[in-house]
């Protein structure tokens, strides 16, 4: 399908977008276009540290999930000395599949083809008629699963298929300031609770990835409701109130979302408050007792958001954090991966009201989540449609906003929270990656 003007090359279009981007622009047809999806397989996914599992999802030696770093399925798994392992997900024979489930516990993986074998590792240790077959021909060490780099950050693993990649802290940069936010609830850290719910959806990895770099601006209108029904303290009035936080030239955002009277750390039990004073540094208590709402995108397609909801109209809320990956399955099209995640040191009684009022907003029913992906599929299939070809989107609020001096954190920081720096910032870096200029 031809998406561009027949006169220009991909790679103009890809210049001419990141003029665009930097002039407050961005085109429409990015959010549903097989060339751009194509290369971004190439350019983006292909090179970027990008989110496979947190490590409380395989604690086990033997424990493993499947997931995906753009086209690929990768093997998470952790081997009997407890080290964590990325392998793809294909038999060196003839290609097969070698893991079909999503997760679970084994001792060794071994192909329903012809009966290769790899440890937990993806070392090749079993093959069906050795001697007979191949007379000793066939080395097993040259034939082990093709391994993915893998580093972590605070239970995050991330996977990586560019060898030459910079490390993963320098990848975060200063957002790992803000992801200690969600990570770091308690003096052990966070756990998932629970698998994550999984869908497939008809619409664009990128308009997710958007929306939680910070999208305040949607909220009073898609998710209405929430406000004049008590389940949420803000009010239309005052929501454009807080933060947007950008790391320049990372792509990484937050919004960081104030309610006035909204108690410090409302919504947390007592004994997590004190835990988290002692795990954050005295910058981070200041940001994070001061905010209401903290919705992330890490760079491409890893998101958070913690947020109070009431599980009764009009009481105090309970604080939730959900992580959420999307996973491009092609134009238009999206696997959402989407966590509750919880303090190891929480109570179970925290635990369960967080992960219920998890369910309630953004589990796969959740009521937010509904609001959300009404609006995204029909972005989505505007997106595709012809008349759209040269269209673009205004990304100009917040031009000229300054640094707020006042405020602690690192990154670019600006006033409203209702502010489209952190898109020019999240869509300037996918520019980068698309140009080959990362
Ligand atoms: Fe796996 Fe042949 S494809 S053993
Ligand atoms: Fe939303």
């Amino acid at each position: 399908m031809i998406t561009r003007p027949d006169s220009e090359s991909l790679a103009d279009w890809v210049e001419r977008t990141r003029q665009g981007i930097r002039d407050g622009r961005f085109p429409v047809r990015a959010f549903n276009d097989p060339a751009v999806a194509e290369l971004e397989q190439e350019r983006l996914f292909a090179k970027a540290w990008c989110f496979l599992a947190h490590e409380s999802e395989v604690p086990e030696p033997g424990d493993y999930v499947t997931r995906y770093i753009g086209n690929n399925n990768i093997i998470v798994a952790r081997d009997e000395h407890g080290d964590v392992h990325a392998n793809l997900n294909m038999c060196r024979h003839r290609g097969n599949v070698m893991c079909k489930a999503e997760m679970g516990n084994a001792s060794h993986f071994r192909c329903s083809y012809h009966g290769w074998t790899y440890k937990s590792s993806g070392e090749l240790i079993g093959v069906p008629y050795m001697k007979e077959g191949y007379e000793g021909r066939l080395a097993r060490k040259d034939w082990s699963l093709v391994s993915v780099r893998i580093e972590s950050y605070e239970g995050l693993l991330f996977g990586c298929l560019d060898p030459e990649v910079e490390p993963l802290g320098d990848y975060l940069g200063d957002f790992r300031f803000y992801l200690d936010l969600y990570l770091k609830q308690g003096t052990e850290g966070v756990e998932v609770h629970g698998p994550p719910d999984h869908w497939i959806a008809d619409t664009d990895w990128k308009i997710c990835a958007e929306n939680f770099a910070g999208d305040g601006y949607h909220t009073p209108v898609a998710h209405q409701w929430g406000f004049s029904l008590g389940y949420f303290p803000s009010s239309g009035s005052t929501h454009s109130q807080g933060w947007a936080v950008s790391v320049p030239g990372k792509g990484h955002g937050i919004g960081l979302g104030h309610s006035p009277n909204f108690p410090p750390f409302g919504g947390f039990p007592e004994e997590l408050v004190e835990q988290m004073k002692q795990t954050l540094t005295p910058e981070q208590v200041e940001v994070f007792s001061r905010t209401r709402t903290a919705v992330g995108t890490v760079f491409p397609n890893l998101s958070f958001l913690m947020q109070p909801f009431s599980l009764v109209p009009g009481q105090a809320g309970v604080r939730f954090v959900t992580m959420r990956l999307y996973h491009p399955a092609g134009p238009g099209r999206m696997e959402m991966y989407s966590w509750c995640l919880v303090p190891k040191t929480a109570s179970e009684e925290y635990k369960k009201e967080a992960y219920r009022a998890y369910t309630l907003a953004f589990g796969q029913a959740g009521t937010f989540e509904q609001d959300d992906f009404e609006n995204w599929t029909k972005v989505t299939r505007s997106a595709e449609s012809t008349m759209v070809r040269d269209l673009d989107f205004p990304y100009i609020m917040g031009m000229d906003s300054a640094r707020d001096p006042e405020f602690p954190g690192p990154g670019h920081a600006v006033v409203p929270y209702v502010n489209d720096t952190n898109f020019r910032n999240l869509w300037s870096r996918w520019g980068d990656y698309l140009a080959g200029d990362q």
